[in-house]
């Protein structure tokens, strides 16, 4: 089955590295226009938008601290005046920072609450007002747009030591969901995905040798995942292949979320 999103254009929020950069590179494989948000690295942020070039599709890279509003609607202003339309939003912008509950300062909540929560709310608005500004696409989609935020199997499960990502997560997974009953009379569409361990830059220690070992038994389907795992759902969520999923998370994490410690226990 062939995915075309021609002459649609979506903006990846922390697309300069791990899942955001899979996502948008298959969103332009998929013949989007892309938008390459990025915050500090702008080098391979700029590396992947010549490298959709060379390939023939369209992109621009696009500074902005997404937990900043002024930085949210600069960005979606230029990011429109670039391309003209906005039709997807993968809101995929995170980070942990991991620390003991009782040794987590408040700057360590904070930053996690402002990117992961806070930025997936600003930036969810920004497209939201775009959407009713631009009308109908029909064109280019039955929906009159898409909105992906990226969560994760801690919308779920507890994660001791990571209270302020799992919160944040949590928080993803009722924005997006309150959002969805919403906006769904405007032909809106909004999901969220849920990975579970993909092997990125923010999971590097986990992934790796003795601790891989540890992690695979927590995963039911036995391998680690690849950002690729993650991208083919988003470019499927971005599509009308998707078109009556609406207000749900795919939960792409090889049976993470099936509680597989429960397999001789319990
Ligand atoms: C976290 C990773 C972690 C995975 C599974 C993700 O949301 O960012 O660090 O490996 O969940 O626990």
């Amino acid at each position: 089955m062939h995915i075309s999103l021609e002459k649609q254009v979506a903006l990846v929020t922390g697309a300069s590295s791990g899942l955001g950069y899979a996502s948008a590179k298959a969103l332009a494989a998929a013949g989007a226009a892309v938008v390459v948000n990025y915050r500090s690295q702008a080098e391979p942020a700029e590396a992947l938008v010549n490298e959709i070039r060379e390939a023939g599709g369209q992109a621009v890279a696009i500074e902005a601290d997404v937990s900043q509003e002024d930085a949210v609607d600069a960005m979606f202003a230029e990011a429109i005046d670039t391309f003209g339309a906005l039709d997807i939003l993968v809101a995929n912008s995170g980070l942990q920072k991991d620390a003991a509950i009782a040794d987590m300062t408040l700057d360590d909540w904070r930053t996690v609450l402002d990117v992961n929560l806070t930025g997936q709310f600003l930036c969810a608005r920004a497209a939201l007002r775009q959407f009713a500004r631009q009308g109908p696409r029909p064109w280019v989609s039955r929906a009159n747009g898409k909105i992906i935020h990226m969560s994760s199997v801690h919308q779920l499960i507890p994660w001791a030591g990571h209270v302020n990502y799992a919160a944040s997560k949590g928080g993803v997974d009722l924005l997006m969901r309150s959002i969805a009953q919403e906006v769904g009379e405007q032909r809106i569409r909004v999901n969220g995905i849920a990975p579970g361990a993909i092997r990125t830059a923010i999971n590097e220690q986990a992934t790796q040798g003795e601790a891989a070992r540890d992690l695979l038994r927590l995963i039911p389907y036995g391998r680690i995942g690849d950002p690729q795992d993650v991208a083919n759902a988003v470019v499927w969520l971005a599509s009308d292949l998707s078109d009556y999923v609406h207000g749900t998370t795919l939960f792409i994490d090889g049976g993470m979320s099936l509680y597989p410690e429960f397999r001789d226990n319990g």
